[in-house]
């Protein structure tokens, strides 16, 4: 599918259940695989993302059986039982896969090597290379430290460090904390702004010996000796990807829309208190707890009007992967939303500020870009117009919602992209915007 036209829609409304969550399928299948025993897990994600980290877990011995309904079996080799894989393993566009297996792999006694597609492999390295270095792992990296990383074995095995990330990054903390897993001593990462902390969720449940000591500090002890299986796990669904209906839902004065089953992890949930601001607030109809983490159904109407706001400091943490979206439902509110303390979006599947600002200019708006942020002014009219997802699966999501709310046709050139994290999205769409 090399584009894909959107027609404007009058209004949005009906039921969605988006796919598993992105961050907690990675995470509990990669958990499996050095778990003692079968895990059975449900609802795991149908994004090509968490496909790669099934894809590299096979490559390192792990036996997986998946099915098209996302139930996905996984014998797990134990914390000592993954082999050399055969060749270089691949992380396909997922930044997740590769920062977080290599937290395994260093600690592994054979050598292998990671890698992944032309925007991965331009991504920055140096942030797992130093904590994990310090730990004592070998690794080489690509010029400008990029993938694909090269895996040595530890002679002497690694090391626990306390250390704090100098950006706020779960990616980081959990490479630290899984090669923790591995590493003699106490493992501790100080965070300064909370991230998501499905990592730590997971190895409580599995019975890892980490504790919260408050204050954005995590400790491991280590070497662990065994982690128990996910006997029967169903992945609740990914409030990022619920997002972009989340924010479509707000930007229609009438929608009414029923979110099914997505994680409601409070790390997780902060587009809920941004949409409240703006004037659209949601309603959570159900709640229950798999394993730690919250899920539940949420209902959000339409709002009258919307007003504005700024996001910054934790938000921006917790909203990271939202800007996308909340920059194109800016255009609907009276005052516009200011994005702070944003620079990780330059780094991200692409540099998603420039993004935005192309496609909302090609459109019609203006947003002031900024190094570490941006500001989409308010009250915006949008017409159609050709937009480019540059092969960024969440530029492609928010910008086929902005063509909703513009006058006239608008197109996306490599709209496949989708794929990465919700295959379906476009039945979706098509399904819930009223025409
Ligand atoms: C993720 C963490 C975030 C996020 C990414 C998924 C995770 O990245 O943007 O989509 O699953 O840990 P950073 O850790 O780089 O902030």
């Amino acid at each position: 599918m090399p584009e894909i036209t959107i027609a404007p829609a009058r209004g949005l409304g009906g039921a969605v259940q988006p796919p598993g969550d992105k961050s907690i399928s990675h995470r509990c299948a990669m958990l499996a695989a050095i778990a003692d025993g079968r895990s059975q897990l449900s609802h795991y994600s149908s994004g090509a993302d968490c496909h790669s980290t099934l894809a590299c877990l096979r490559a390192l011995g792990v036996e997986i059986e998946a099915q098209s309904d996302g139930t996905v079996a996984i014998a797990g080799a134990g914390l000592h039982g993954l082999r050399a894989p055969a060749a270089t393993l691949d992380a396909g566009n997922s930044g997740t896969t590769l920062r977080l297996l290599s937290g395994i792999l260093a600690a592994q006694p054979f050598a292998s090597a990671i890698g992944g597609d032309a925007s991965l492999n331009r991504r920055p390295m140096r942030r797992i290379l130093e904590p994990l270095g310090r730990m004592g792992a070998r690794i080489a990296a690509a010029a400008g430290d990029t993938p694909p990383l090269r895996f040595t074995p530890a002679a002497e095995g690694l090391q626990g460090i306390a250390y704090a990330p100098p950006m706020a990054s779960a990616q980081v903390k959990s490479a630290i904390l899984l090669a923790g897993l591995y590493a003699r001593g106490e493992t501790r990462v100080q965070e300064a702004l909370p991230t998501r902390d499905h990592t730590e969720v997971l190895l409580h449940a599995m019975g890892a010996p980490l504790e919260a000591l408050g204050q954005g500090e995590i400790r491991l002890h280590g070497p662990v000796e065994k982690l128990r299986p996910l006997e029967n796990y169903r992945v609740p669904g990914d409030p990022s990807a619920a997002a972009f209906f989340l924010c479509a839902a707000a930007g229609f004065a009438d929608a009414d829309l029923t979110v099914e089953e997505v994680s409601l992890n409070p790390k997780r949930a902060a587009l809920l208190d941004v949409l409240a601001r703006l004037g659209a607030r949601a309603q959570v109809l159900t709640l229950e707890e798999r394993a730690g983490e919250l899920a539940g159904s949420l209902r959000l109407t339409g709002a009258k009007a919307l007003g504005g706001t700024t996001i910054a400091g934790a938000e921006a943490v917790a909203l990271i992967d939202e800007a996308p979206i909340l920059a194109v439902l800016a255009t609907r509110t009276r005052d516009g939303i200011e994005f702070r303390d944003m620079a990780e979006l330059r780094v991200k599947e692409s540099d998603r500020i420039a993004a935005i600002a192309h496609n909302l200019r090609a459109l019609g708006a203006s947003c002031e870009e900024r190094a570490d942020g941006m500001f989409v002014p308010g009250g915006q009219k949008l017409h159609g117009a050709r937009l480019r997802s540059g092969h960024d699966h969440r530029i492609a999501m928010a910008f086929a919602i902005a063509a909703l709310w513009a006058e006239g046709e608008s197109v996306i050139e490599d709209p496949e992209c989708a794929a990465i994290s919700y295959p379906a999205f476009y039945e979706d769409l098509a399904r819930l915007a009223q025409r």
